[in-house]
This record gives C-alpha cells, structure tokens and sequence, in this order.
C-alpha cells in the first residue's frame, strides 16, 4: 500500500516559497519516490491555542488530527521568522497534540489519549523538515535556524527527524523557476534523497515491535 506523508507547510502567505517548496517535494516524490505519497494538508481554519477548547475542540481541530492520523510521516516546511518558526505553525502543532500526554495525578504516569481525533497524531512518526527563507543579511542561514527551533518541539512530540541532507534554501526568491523548480540542482536532488530517507525512516519505525 501506498506510503502516505502529510505535508505542513508552515506559511499561509498566499505567494508562500515554502508552499511552492513542498509543492516541489511533492511533485519530486511522485517522480523520483516509489510507493510514496504526499498529500498537503490545510490548516488555516485552525483558531488560536486555547487549552480551555480542549474539553470539546472544534471541528477544524479534530478534522486536522484525524488527517494527520491517516498519514505514515510527515514533511514540514517551515519559513524562519525571528530566527525560529512562525507563530502560526507551533500553534498548528500544539493543536494536533493537544493536551495529548497527560499525567495521572495521583500515580504520576504518563497517560497517553488514544490515537485518532483527540490527539498523539505524532508519537513514534517519522519526520523530515525542509525550508526557505529571504535573510536580509548576506549568506543567510535559509531558515536553518527555524529547523533546529522546530526540531527541538518535535522532541517532546517523540518524532524521529530525519538528520540529513539539510535542505536551507536562501535567497527564495531567486530560487525558483516558472516550472516550480529549483534554480540550483542540488536542492532537487537533497530534496528526494530527504523523502527517500524519510520514507526509510517511517517503514523502520512501522515494523518495529512493540
Ligand atoms: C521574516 N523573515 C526572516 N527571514 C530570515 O531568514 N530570518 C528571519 O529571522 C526572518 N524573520 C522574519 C520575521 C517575520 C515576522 C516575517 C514575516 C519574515 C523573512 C522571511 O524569510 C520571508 O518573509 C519569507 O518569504 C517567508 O516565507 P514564505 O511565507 O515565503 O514561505
């Protein structure tokens, strides 16, 4: 069966590099990635965190859980604003969690919610993150810095990352031709080995035992 990503892309700007980024990656892993699949997934409905909401979240929420439920791994794309990800994308990804590990009070274990629409949609998954940037300052980092700010949430989310190839692309807006692809060859071809790395990932996790 067909290994199904869901991809983030962590910018709502319409003209979004990043949204053209992983629709690159899309388009590269139908090409180049056997048996693979990304689907994007839409989280702009999302409301701002609230954990009073969690009680009885709304329907945005439990639709965005569910997708992400359905996937195998997930491919984020993630603009750095103020050298770390945007607001917006850390507020999609407490939502999916949501007040998902909880602690029993009196015996002090963790209590996971059950997998599906009320959260823990990213524990045990595979993930990869990509990026792009406009850095004001000469040889900026491609929102380099916004992937280790990401990395360091998707420790307590218990993700697996993918470590490499690092795919920073600076100067966006000269990185992309009229076709959606990228300029420099290179980002094309660390794109698909990400994805095929991270597909990798995912199966190794699948089948490991319990
Ligand atoms: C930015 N930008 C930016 N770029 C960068 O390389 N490092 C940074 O710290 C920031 N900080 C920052 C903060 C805020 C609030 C905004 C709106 C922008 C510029 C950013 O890279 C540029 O706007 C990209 O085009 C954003 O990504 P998308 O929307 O094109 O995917």
């Amino acid at each position: 069966s067909t290994f199904k990503i869901a991809g983030i892309c962590g910018s709502l700007r319409k003209e979004s590099y990043n949204k053209k980024l992983i629709l690159r990656a899309q388009k590269l892993c139908a090409e180049h990635v056997k048996g693979a699949t990304i689907n994007i997934i839409d989280w702009s409905k999302l409301p701002v965190y609230n954990q009073d909401d969690e009680v009885d979240p709304p329907q945005s929420v439990l639709d965005f859980r569910k997708e992400l439920a359905d996937h195998d791994a997930i491919l984020i794309a993630t603009p750095e604003y103020n050298w770390s990800i945007p607001g917006p994308l850390k507020n999609a990804l407490d939502w999916a969690e949501g007040a998902g590990i909880t602690f029993n009070v009196t015996t002090g274990e963790k209590e996971p919610r059950p997998i599906g629409d009320r959260g823990q949609v990213f524990a045990g998954k595979a993930v990869a993150i990509i990026g792009a940037s406009i850095g004001s300052a000469p040889g900026s980092p491609g929102s380099g810095r916004a992937q280790l700010a990401l990395r360091q949430a998707l420790i307590f989310l218990d993700m697996i990352a993918v470590n490499q190839p690092s795919v920073t692309i600076s100067d966006a807006s000269n990185a992309f031709k009229d076709d959606g692809s990228l300029t420099n060859e290179r980002f094309e071809i660390n794109i698909i080995k990400v994805l095929q790395n991270l597909v990798k990932l995912g199966k190794q996790l699948k089948t490991k035992p319990e």
